[in-house]
């Protein structure tokens, strides 16, 4: 990813020049290793058009002369310099068509600063372009810093291997679900896989069917393109620890014969980010070479109707023996995750996560942006605060125990789905997944919501896919090991 180049900052030579502007009282433009003239320069334009150095607020200026630039675009970022507030900032900044193609950015601070604005500034620069004739060219993104070339290394690598994570996570849930089947997912993940120090081990619908994984088998049979189940694995030599990852991989979703209304149905094309995410950390984790073992198992399937579909009133068998009365086979995400938890029990692993666009539920509790997190306190809490550093919302959800009732089934040891009151939704999928998850330490992140954006473009996040998650499950890993 030749995406960043260090400029010489008395010529930065690019389009528009993007400089934060800090203090709400007295806006002041950080123009830290700049030449005087353009520093000059982009001070008076700041104080010409009366910029308030409120966060969020983003203002081009015409700056004909002085390096080769043509623009200024000054963000606000408040009243504090933050890593947060930096990576909000230069994300704005580049996902605004009007900044263009063609960016430098003047960074301030240390190397934890330069990580975020980096971050942001790449994670902003993202455009889906592979359906439009008209492809979108990015130039290199230009830095301006003050940081000593032998210190940029490590926070240019970290940055680099999160925005290809989130890149990929992106293009595949903006991937049209035509192209994107659990066969065409896994050609994707081999090719992936190819040049790191991982291994990839896939399971057919005929490997599936002899393992008894009778939850993917039932989801997908209602589809043309038959299911599978991906396990990824990265084992480094001086690992003392395993995380285990299980992800959501409904390449669609339209609910199966327990069929969605149409309206937004084609956002469904989305359901298989948990998977993308987690496969994803597993890659970064390699590229970042961390000391922590990880696997991750993908569960890929289609939820179609049909002739062949799993009908409401099945009853299916899981991998582990549990059988299952589907009253709803729109509640396909848990049905699929069982198997998969099931496989990472029996990798032994110190800790198991698994992230899912699980339930409408989650985003009426909390709301598009914030993703719920679920399971025992302790990994429930590591996750949160990983999320708080990463600079990503997730918050620590309950799984009162009253809850658990609605899962009894009169036929089976359990139903997938409680239709007899919609209320607590994420809590009861919580506690559905926690059956096949043992007793072994454990979270479950609902990533519903904050994974795929409907709405206007915000921060560093565009419509469509957005990546969230990823930055937070790396900084778990990271301190895991
Ligand atoms: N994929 C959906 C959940 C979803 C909804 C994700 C909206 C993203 C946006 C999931 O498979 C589903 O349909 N869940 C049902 C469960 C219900 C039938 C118990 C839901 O939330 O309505
Ligand atoms: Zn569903
Ligand atoms: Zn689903």
């Amino acid at each position: 990813m030749e995406n960043i180049e260090i400029v010489d900052s008395e010529k930065p030579g690019h389009h528009t020049l993007v400089a934060l502007v800090k203090g709400t009282e007295n806006p002041e433009v950080l123009t830290v290793n700049l030449s005087a003239q353009i520093a000059r320069g982009i001070r008076d334009a700041a104080l010409a058009i009366e910029h308030d150095g409120k966060a969020g607020t983003l203002r081009i200026v015409p700056a004909p002369g002085p390096g080769g630039i043509k623009h200024f675009a000054l963000v606000g970022i408040g009243d504090e310099l933050t890593e947060g507030a930096v990576r909000e900032a230069f994300g704005m900044a580049l996902l605004n068509p009007q900044v263009g193609t063609d960016v430098a950015i003047v960074v301030p601070g240390d190397e934890k600063i330069l990580q975020a604005a980096l971050e942001g500034a790449l994670l902003g620069s993202y455009r889906f372009d592979h359906y439009l004739s008209q492809k979108v060219s990015f130039n290199p993104i230009g830095v301006v810093t003050q940081i000593p070339a032998e210190s940029l290394e490590q926070p240019l690598h970290r940055a680099q291997v999160l925005a290809q994570a989130a890149f990929r996570i992106r293009d595949l849930g903006n991937l049209a679900p035509n192209d994107l089947y659990p066969q065409a997912y896994v050609e994707k993940i081999q090719s992936w896989a190819k040049d790191l120090p991982v291994t990839v081990e896939v399971w057919d619908e005929r490997r599936l069917a002899k393992e008894n994984c009778g939850g993917i088998v039932g989801v997908g049979q209602g589809s043309k393109c038959p299911p599978r189940l991906v396990k990824v694995t990265y084992a480094p030599k001086d690992a003392v620890s395993k995380v285990a990852l299980v992800g959501k991989g409904i390449t669609f979703d339209t609910g199966g014969i327990s069929l969605k209304p149409a309206k937004g149905m084609d956002a469904m094309k989305s359901d298989m980010l948990g998977s993308a995410t987690m496969l994803n950390a597993v890659l970064a984790a390699a590229r970042l070479e961390l000391k922590v073992g990880v696997v991750a198992f993908l569960a890929l399937a289609e939820n179609m109707p049909g002739g062949h579909a799993m009908r409401p009133g099945d009853i299916i068998t899981m991998s582990d023996g549990t059988t299952v009365e589907v009253t709803n086979t729109d509640a396909e995400g848990r049905l699929v995750m069982a198997d998969a938890l099931v496989q990472a029990t029996k990798e032994d692993p110190q800790v198991i996560l698994d992230m899912a666009t699980l339930t409408g539920a989650q985003i009426v509790a909390l709301g598009t942006r914030t993703a719920g997190v679920m399971g025992d306190e302790d990994v429930r809490t590591a996750l949160v605060e990983a999320a708080q550093e990463a600079g990503e919302l997730m918050w620590p959800m309950p799984l009162p125990d009253h809850l658990k009732e609605g899962l009894k089934s009169h036929f089976a040891d359990m139903v997938n789905a409680n239709v007899t009151s919609r209320e607590g939704g994420m809590l009861s999928a919580g506690w559905f997944l926690r059956h096949f998850a043992k007793d072994f330490p454990w979270a479950h992140i609902d990533i519903a919501g904050p994974s795929y954006n409907e709405g206007s473009p915000w921060g560093y996040t565009p419509r469509g896919a957005t990546g969230m998650g990823l930055r937070t499950l790396v900084t778990y890993l990271e301190h895991f090991e």
